[in-house]
């Protein structure tokens, strides 16, 4: 009787010390936070921040699904160049075309950046100029990914936004093209300390949304990619008819709308739309993680959870550095170093209190 009290002592005592020592349950599911940032960082200035996004986006999505997708690849676009600082929401300037008319970002939606500006809008009504668009896009990004049927994770906050935007050639190098294959894509990652997991779960993202025949007519013409499955290929071949044409098609065939693992399924099926997509199911160091996901949806949430957070982190701008922008697509006027702005203040009395 002594030894079996005495074993489940030991036993429960065993529990209890696990679990103090991983008190917070996604505590293993989560990079850790980058200087600056915290999961915490508007609960007293802005405590509604996440409601108002989130509302905003459900009625939103109601009638365009598709914005979900869309926000979700603005966050990517605007992390990989030049860190999440929102420079990709940056329209153009006398200082130079913006990261927007970069190739591969003339294809992000006008749509996305218009819901950008009217959450600042409204959360600035609510809380005052205190959240940054580079948080917001971050937010949106989660948000669309959940309210499409995907994992609801923590975002960490407290990024500030960049006052410049990223090259021509910068953006390039940093967003690789989609005829890259897996050799090509986990260099261009690794120049943000992407790895092979990163890329295989983030690849995930195509689950929804759309491309244009221009971002897979290398797999249709002259001939068919013969990793592309027939009918597929097919398909494809009646929606993109002839080289530039301008159309449109899913990027997950299964379920286009849907925040699920199909994508890796398509995979299997040797019906992934690009070649950076397909290749991930020939090339033997992301073969097996790609079967992995398609097997087990958890498992694809929770790296996907774990990859977008290590992403949304990348060169941030915290603390004193960068500034709030008042209009996500433009700098704030007065802005050090843009003699554009100068000009503004001197013309206009209150200006230095827009500058942060
Ligand atoms: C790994 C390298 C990647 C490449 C080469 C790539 C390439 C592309 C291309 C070419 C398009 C379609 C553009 C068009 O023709 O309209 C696209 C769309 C999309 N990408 Fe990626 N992507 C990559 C990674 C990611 C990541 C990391 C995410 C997010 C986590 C993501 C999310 C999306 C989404 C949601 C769309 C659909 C956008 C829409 O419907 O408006 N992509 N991607």
């Amino acid at each position: 009787m002594a030894s079996i009290t005495s074993s489940l002592f030991l036993f429960s005592s065993t529990i209890l010390f696990l679990l103090l020592s991983f008190p917070y349950s996604d505590a293993q599911t989560a990079p850790p936070l980058v200087t600056g940032l915290s999961y915490t960082f508007y609960k007293s200035t802005c405590p509604n921040l996440e409601s108002i996004i989130k509302t905003q986006l459900q009625t939103a999505f109601k009638t365009n699904i598709g914005l979900a997708a869309a926000l979700l690849r603005v966050h990517f676009h605007d992390c990989f160049v030049q860190g999440c600082d929102g420079s990709v929401l940056l329209d153009g300037s006398a200082s130079g075309p913006s990261e927007k008319s970069a190739p591969p970002n003339l294809t992000l939606r006008k749509a996305a950046f218009d819901a950008i500006n009217s959450l600042r809008d409204a959360i600035e009504k609510a809380c005052g100029r205190v959240v940054s668009c580079a948080d917001i896009t971050a937010l949106a990004a989660r948000d669309s990914v959940a309210l499409s049927g995907g994992p609801n994770y923590k975002v960490p906050l407290g990024r500030r936004d960049g006052a410049t935007f990223a090259t021509v050639n910068d953006t390039l190098k940093f967003l690789p093209s989609p005829t890259s294959n897996v050799s090509v894509l986990l260099s261009a990652l690794a120049l943000n300390n992407l790895d092979v997991n990163d890329l295989v779960a983030l690849s995930g993202g195509h689950t929804i949304g759309i491309g244009h025949c221009t971002s897979f007519e290398n797999r249709l013409f002259p001939a068919r990619d013969s990793n592309m499955d027939q009918t597929f290929f097919k398909n494809l071949r009646l929606t993109c008819p002839a080289l530039n044409t301008t159309n449109t098609t899913n990027l997950d065939l299964r379920t286009p709308n849907t925040f699920d693992n199909k994508y890796y399924v398509d995979l299997m099926n040797r019906q992934g739309l690009f070649t950076s997509d397909q290749d991930l199911y020939i090339d033997s160091r992301t073969k097996p993680i790609v079967t992995g996901f398609a097997v087990n949806q958890s498992l694809f949430y929770e790296k996907f959870a774990f990859s977008m957070v290590k992403m949304g982190m990348l060169k941030v701008l915290t603390g004193t550095s960068g500034q709030i922008r008042a209009n996500c697509s433009a700098k704030n006027p007065g802005t050090v170093g843009d003699a554009w702005s100068v000009v503004d203040l001197e013309v206009g009395s209150g200006g230095a209190a827009a500058a942060y």
